[in-house]
């Protein structure tokens, strides 16, 4: 981790950082540069939340059950009202605005099961200025029948979808089968096709979540969870599968060969009981890891509370667990996310040649926040009261590549 006190950096017209220095000496150097002084307070990178459900803004807090339940009673009634285009538009713009409120830059969002609401997530992120990848979610059982598609729809309409979207500005497409739960092995080789016909596309899904979900995975395909992806190509370096709470050694070590990488969702684990996350083991097969907020099965946007929430639920595993230091949380909530995006080269921490994607953290004065920060004896410990305390409100400002998403007000 690498902290400054009274940086100045100096951000091009294409938003890549180009000077990062002492504040007095990069303003002797750019004295053209228009300064945006942001005074007290702290600059971090911009977050990466790697799993979150547009579909779901609206039912976060269903607390009390296990996966399968939550899906029936709270997550699947309000996916289907994604069929109604209103609807659909106004979680949209709520959904953007609570990642862009809680310092998430960038996103991997799972869209919904309708084209044309995930139409509407694209505009909405286009709008706000986020970087966001997405797809339409595809299921073909097991679910409500109004979210079943066939083989050949979901490819029709997410190849017109990706032609549309992916690579348009900081939009890029996502093939998004929801489970492989609700997906036969036609639907899934309709996937594969489909992100072959997408030079860059990625894939997103679910793996291994909760013991029900795992077993009846197994009885419908007759293998490991990893492997009903696998085996139709879907398991690569472009792939982020969720949760992986519970897998084998051999899909461990699967997913390590294949470069794939694990969305770990810590809120959601904890409030949908699924399990603790086996972060050692998915070190120890060098399987990528980063972090979801996993909305609405997890609790909210914030990545401070998801990075928090990681920690505890290595704390609580007792010997098994890997203490993660503030430095480590931030990995997990920025660069982390932005190399299983494929985006390491471009944007995850604030260093030159990178895409100026910042939050600003302002905590009111005299909250507690602002009293640990003003007596922190090292950025660390700055770091780690950060990840304790703050929350989206002690957010100032955010930009992605140099542009205001969350307002800012700073003396110029
Ligand atoms: N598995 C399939 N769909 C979902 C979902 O919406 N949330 C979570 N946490 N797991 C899933
Ligand atoms: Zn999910």
């Amino acid at each position: 981790m690498r902290a400054e006190q009274d940086v100045g950096i100096v951000v091009g017209d294409d938003g890549v950082i180009v000077e990062r220095g002492a504040f007095g000496q990069v303003c002797a150097r750019y004295p053209q540069a228009r300064p945006c002084r942001l005074g007290e307070g702290l600059l971090l990178p911009g977050f990466v939340d790697c799993h979150v459900h547009f579909p779901q803004a609206r039912i976060i807090g269903g607390l009390g059950m296990p996966l399968l339940e939550w899906l029936d009673r709270c997550a699947l009634p309000e996916e289907a009202r994604m069929a109604d285009a209103g609807y659909a538009q106004a979680v949209a713009c709520e959904f953007v605005a609570g990642l862009a409120d809680a310092g998430t830059t960038t996103a991997l969002v799972f869209g919904a099961h309708f084209a044309y609401a995930v139409e509407l997530l694209f505009a909405a992120a286009e709008d706000r200025g986020l970087r966001v990848t997405c797809g339409l979610v595809v299921s073909d059982r097991g679910l409500r029948s109004e979210l079943h598609t066939s083989a050949q729809r979901a490819y029709d309409e997410g190849l017109a979808l990706a032609q549309r979207w992916h690579g348009r500005g900081l939009s890029r497409y996502a093939v998004t089968p929801r489970f492989a739960l609700s997906c036969s092995d036609e639907l899934l080789t309709a996937c594969a096709a489909l992100q072959a016909a997408v030079p860059g596309s990625f894939v997103t899904s679910h793996v291994n979540e909760n013991p029900a979900e795992i077993a009846t995975v197994r009885r419908l395909f007759g293998c490991d969870y990893v492997d009903s992806y696998d085996r139709h190509g879907l398991v690569g370096r472009r792939t982020v599968l969720a949760h992986n709470v519970h897998p084998r050694d051999r899909e461990l070590e699967r997913l390590g060969a294949s470069g794939a990488a694990i969305a770990h969702c810590p809120s959601s684990n904890a409030s949908l009981g699924s399990g603790m996350f086996p972060l050692d083991r998915h070190l120890y097969h060098h399987v990528p890891v980063a972090l979801g907020t996993d909305v609405g099965g997890g609790t909210g946007y914030s990545m401070f509370k998801e990075a928090l929430q990681a920690y505890f639920m290595q704390r609580l595993r007792g010997d098994d667990g890997v203490t993660l230091d503030a430095a480590m949380l931030l990995y997990l909530a920025t660069n982390a996310g932005a190399r299983a995006l494929g985006l390491g080269a471009e944007i995850g921490d604030l260093s030159v040649g990178k895409r100026f994607d910042a939050i600003w953290l302002r905590p009111a004065l005299g909250s507690p926040l602002d009293s640990c920060l003003r007596h922190a004896d090292t950025a660390e410990q700055a770091l780690a009261r950060t990840f304790a305390l703050a929350t989206s409100t002690d957010i100032a400002g955010a930009w992605v590549g140099g542009v205001p998403v969350k307002a800012t007000a700073v003396a110029a």
